[in-house]
């Protein structure tokens, strides 16, 4: 199975993924598939920004996690380039996966209270990405990432809890960003932050698409952040993906119940909303 430079970076066939649950009661040691995700079928070109939306557990985070090789799928293929990735012996995973940058949903809880910032930043460095780098290297490496995600070198010595909201965004784009990936995947990368911080975690995330083109898939329920970023867009609804199509398009002329309800909220919204980007 030799596909020479595909178009994708990512592609899914046929997904069908969800969890394995402990129904209540007695027959608790059987375990049952609750399924979250329908024969999901989706590609992801190089360079190409995608944004994901649908309601709150529409199963948005668990098609993240399928993606990240975290979660294995009940049925169907994830490949990553030429790789089926689930086919592949975990150490040669684990290199694929290096691909991909990954900024998790919730900035409070995702950075290790334990460590300093430097230390969080060179982890990814240290564990396998460009093993034989030198001390030198590694230490630059993580200064000039700091300074790209806008954070002054001090922040560097600093522990989580000592940064604020924005900060500790900024921070999670940065480890994402150490292994240089071809594909940043950035959950709801600004709903917990306040609107003005919003902004200018948006921006960051403009520029550096600007500057390294990477393929964004960006979740988010917030149709303006969306539309700043994204060229496509994908609506997940009843465990199934229900419209996709150019983010133009698919505002102007929605399909789909929710996009219909999202987009007429949105118009609604637009006046009132104040963010700058
Ligand atoms: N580890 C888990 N075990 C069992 N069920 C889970 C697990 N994680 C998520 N779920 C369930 O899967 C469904 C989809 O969850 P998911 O987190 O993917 O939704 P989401 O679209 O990301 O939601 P949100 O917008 O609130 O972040 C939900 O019903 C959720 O309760
Ligand atoms: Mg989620």
């Amino acid at each position: 199975m030799v596909m020479k430079n595909p178009e994708y970076i990512i592609k899914l066939e046929n997904v069908t993924a969800g969890y394995l649950i402990t129904p209540p009661g007695i027959r608790s040691l059987i375990k049952t598939r609750y399924i979250v995700l329908k024969n999901i079928n989706l590609s992801v070109n190089k360079s190409e920004r995608i944004a994901i939306v649908g309601s709150s557990g529409s199963g948005k985070t668990t098609l993240l996690k399928v993606i990240l090789g975290l979660l294995k799928p009940f049925s169907g293929r994830v490949f990553i380039y030429e790789y089926d990735i689930y086919r592949l012996p975990w150490r040669e995973r684990v290199k694929i996966l290096k691909k991909i940058g990954y900024v998790p949903q919730d900035p409070f809880k995702s950075l290790n209270p334990m460590l300093r910032v430097k230390d969080i930043l060179r982890e990814p460095l240290e564990a396998h990405v460009i093993r034989g780098y030198k001390e030198s290297k590694i230490e630059s490496k993580v200064k000039s990432i700091v300074k790209l995600v806008g954070l002054p070198e001090k922040v560097l010595e600093m522990y989580p809890e000592e940064l604020s909201g924005g900060m500790r965004q900024r921070v999670l784009i940065a480890r994402a960003l150490v292994s240089e990936p071809e594909v940043l995947i950035l959950d709801e990368p600004t709903s917990a932050l306040d609107v003005s911080v919003q902004a200018q975690i948006i921006n960051l995330i403009n520029d550096i698409y600007e500057q390294f083109k990477p393929a964004i898939l960006l979740v988010t329920h917030d149709l303006s952040i969306a539309q700043y970023i994204a060229d496509r867009i994908i609506v997940i609804e009843n465990k199934e993906i229900v419209e996709e199509g150019l983010i133009d398009n698919v505002l102007s002329n929605p399909q789909s119940h929710f996009m219909k309800m999202a987009v007429s909220s949105y118009k609604d919204n637009k006046n009132k909303l104040k963010l700058e980007f």
